[in-house]
This record gives C-alpha cells, structure tokens and sequence, in this order.
C-alpha cells in the first residue's frame, strides 16, 4: 500500500461532526455583522509581501519568523496573509471605498503564520474581523466591543470571557514611553530574559507582554504607558469606558496590553478565555488611525477587531452539543422502486424543499438499507417496494416515535411531512 501523505503540521481538516459547529458560529456572526450594519469584504489571500512589512511591522513577531513568505515564478516576494487587517486596507484604498465615507466591513477567512503549533495555537487558523473607516470618536470602538459582548451572550459563553483594554496613545507619545522603557529596562537587564534582551533593541513594548514568571516583578515596576498619555488620548479612554460603564460590560485596564501589531495607536483590547489555558486570547482589536495613509491611502480613522475561529469553536463545542439529522431516508426494494425512488424524492423536494431527504442509492437489501436508515438519525423512513408500486402508495414507517407504520397515498405523505418543514 502507498504511504499516505499528511496534512502540514498545524494545518487542520475540519471534520464534518465539527464543522456543524463551525457553521453554527458562522452563522450567528454573519447575522450579528448584518444586525449592525456591516458589509462583507474578501481580499486575496496572497499579498506583495511589502504590504505586511510596512504596516505589521518588520520587527514584530509575526514578519521577523512567521511569515509564510515564498519567491513565485515572476521573482515577485509574496506572503500568505497572516491576518486579516491589512489585506482589508490595502483593498480599501485599492478600490477607493474608504475616503470621505464611512465604511462598516468584515471578512472571515484563513490566515497563515509559522508559529510553533500547539493546542490553540495553528499555522492554519480562521478570523472574523471587522473593520471601520471614517469614524474617529471613541464610540465606535464601543461599537465593536458590544457587538463581540454579544456574540458572547448569544453562544451563551459571556461569564467564560474577560475584557482588557488599554490605551497606546499617539505615535509621538510611545516614542517617549518607548525611551523611558528601554532606560528602565537597560538598568535592570540582569532580570530579563534572552528573548527581551533581544526585544529591548527592536521591540520593547513587548517586553511587558512576557509571560516569563522570573520576569513578573521587574515588568510589573517598569513605568506605564497611562502615565505617558496625551490629553486627547485620555479623553478618548475615559469616553470608551463610560460608554463600556453605562452598557454594564465589564472590563479591566491592562496598562501592559500593548498588542503584537505595530499598527495600532490609542485603543487596544484583548478578550481573554482562561478556559483555553496557554492561547487564551478569543478576540482582539483597537484603532489604527495612522495605517491607511502609511499604505498610500488618505489619512482615514479606523479601528477593528478579529477573533479567532479554532478558540470560539472549541469553547461552543465544549458548551453545547449540536447534531444534523436528515428527516427523512428513503428505501426502495427492487430495481423500479429504485429508479422511481429517485423521481419520488424529487418530487418531495420540490413539495417540501426545507426538508432533508436522503435516498439510499444502495443496492443492498431492505434490511441493510432500514439499519442505515435507523444509523442517519431520520425521523422516518419512506418504503417504496413492488407492493407500493403495483398500488401507488408509499409506506411510512415511523424511526423515532412509538406509532405503527402506514401506508398512504403521495398527497398524505406530503401531508404528514409538512410537519416536519
Ligand atoms: P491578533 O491578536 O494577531 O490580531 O489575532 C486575533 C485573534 O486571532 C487572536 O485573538 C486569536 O484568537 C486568533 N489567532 C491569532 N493567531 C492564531 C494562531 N496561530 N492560531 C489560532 N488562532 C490565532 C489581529 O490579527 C488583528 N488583525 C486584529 C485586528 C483587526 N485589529 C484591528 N482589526
């Protein structure tokens, strides 16, 4: 026998007892996105590798090592999208929707980074964004937040889930911040680890992000980025959690959240699940004032989040159970019932088309064909054999219900079935 060829580490097939699920969340997003008005958006998921270098950051995580970045047969550089943000501005601008206006858009889709895979954590995963242009004010970032608020209320999952948020201010003011960081940081480099050591000369807003418990307290003295805020930075904060206040989401202020992005000024946000133990983050977002203009658009106030599909279908899953059974299986004994099965389930498709009908197409015998029936979970099983032929009738015999079986005419049929459409 040949070897069988396996998936790229990270990279998951989802099984059709787990797409349900999939389906399910898919489902309630498209319909809390259309509830807010917001329009569905789909961009390539190959950029110039430029965009993302440009925008995400050359020393963030994500360009510095997990890029799925390859040389195509042009000789052009060119990146498997990471995340969703980008590609969703880089189209915006492209296709001129997002001066002087506003846009309400989201997207769902895969994204690509080489991380080390673990459990919540994949090379393959799948966002929902949404992303906003041409609205500067701090509601709209209240906006997204109380559309994810509920989306948790509606899966049912709100007390599984925590809110940060934290305020990056402007670009000017994280350059002083920046400073005064790497000076702290500098003074206490015996207790940093080698990943900060590296950090404090490219990134060392990240460095308050380390989960490196020997880290802890010197992070936890390190000065904070509060203290470092702008007037019309902290007037924006102060008006998103009054907002937050009176809507009852409760929230705490995570002075240290300074997001994996470098995109990001002023609001940031992460929804924690502790649940999910290592990869805890479900959702995260924030403003991006500067990034439409630093990819060649004109300056254009934005801000969005994105959650990630692989965590919400493992929290739904845990949560609650949802199965897919057909209403009705159709058995057919004989050659002629077999073809006039097929037209028979036509026939009830077009009568009743919300119903799920499976014909058996099998030629093994009825008692084969009833256990499958039985195994599909529908609700009835229709038999057409030579008797029901030679008598132009149809028996109904009941799977789940303690009725006896019957036998009835098309129009009956139809008639008992409605009940189930
Ligand atoms: P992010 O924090 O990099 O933000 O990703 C958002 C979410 O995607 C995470 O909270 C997580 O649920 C999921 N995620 C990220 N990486 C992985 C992975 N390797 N495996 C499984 N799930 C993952 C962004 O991507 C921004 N574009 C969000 C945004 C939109 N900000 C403004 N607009």
């Amino acid at each position: 026998m040949a070897e069988s060829i396996q998936a790229i580490r990270g990279m998951n097939d989802i099984v059709p007892e787990s797409t349900l699920y999939w389906q399910y969340i898919e489902d309630v997003l498209r319909e809390i996105a259309r509830n807010y008005g917001y329009q569905e958006i789909r961009f390539p998921i190959i950029e110039h590798t430029e965009l993302f270098e440009r925008s995400i950051g050359v020393v963030t995580d994500i360009v510095s090592k997990e890029m799925y970045t390859f040389v195509d047969r042009n000789g052009d550089s060119l990146t498997l999208r990471p995340e969703g943000t980008v590609g969703c501005v880089r189209a915006g601008i492209q296709q001129g929707i997002l001066h002087n206006q506003v846009r309400r858009l989201w997207y769902l889709g895969p994204m690509f980074r080489h991380e080390r895979p673990q459990k919540g954590r994949y090379r393959q995963f799948h966002q929902f964004g949404v992303e906003t242009f041409g609205l500067p004010g701090p509601d709209i970032d209240a906006e997204h937040i109380f559309m994810i608020n509920r989306l948790w209320n509606i899966l049912g999952i709100n007390d599984q889930i925590v809110l940060q948020i934290n305020s990056l201010g402007t670009k000017e003011t994280r350059v002083l911040y920046r400073d005064d960081l790497v000076i702290y940081f500098k003074k206490n480099i015996n207790e940093l680890d080698e990943d900060s050591k590296r950090r404090l000369n490219t990134n060392p807003l990240r460095i308050l992000d380390s989960k490196n418990p020997n880290m802890q307290s010197v992070i936890l003295h390190a000065p904070k980025m509060p203290d470092y805020l702008d007037e019309e930075s902290k007037i924006h904060f102060d008006k998103l959690k009054c907002l937050l206040d009176a809507a009852q989401i409760h929230y705490e202020i995570n002075p240290r959240l300074v997001r994996g992005l470098d995109y990001y000024c002023c609001t940031v946000y992460e929804w924690i699940a502790e649940k999910l133990g290592a990869q805890n983050a479900l959702c995260a977002g924030g403003r991006y004032d500067d990034l439409v203009a630093q990819l060649g658009g004109k300056a254009t106030p934005a801000a969005g989040f994105a959650l990630g599909l692989e965590r919400l279908a493992e929290i739904v899953t845990a949560q609650k159970t949802i199965e897919s059974t057909p209403d009705v299986y159709l058995i057919t004994v004989g050659e002629i019932a077999r073809q006039r099965g097929l037209l028979l389930a036509e026939q009830l498709r077009d009568k009743l088309p919300k119903l799920c009908i499976i014909t058996s197409c099998s030629s093994g015998g009825f008692k084969t064909q009833f256990k499958h029936a039985d195994k599909s979970g529908a609700k009835v099983a229709l038999i057409l054999g030579d008797k029901e032929i030679e008598q132009n009738i149809i028996t109904v015999k009941y799977l789940r219900e303690d009725k006896p079986q019957v036998s009835l005419k098309f129009s009956e049929v139809i008639k008992l079935l409605e009940k189930f459409d």
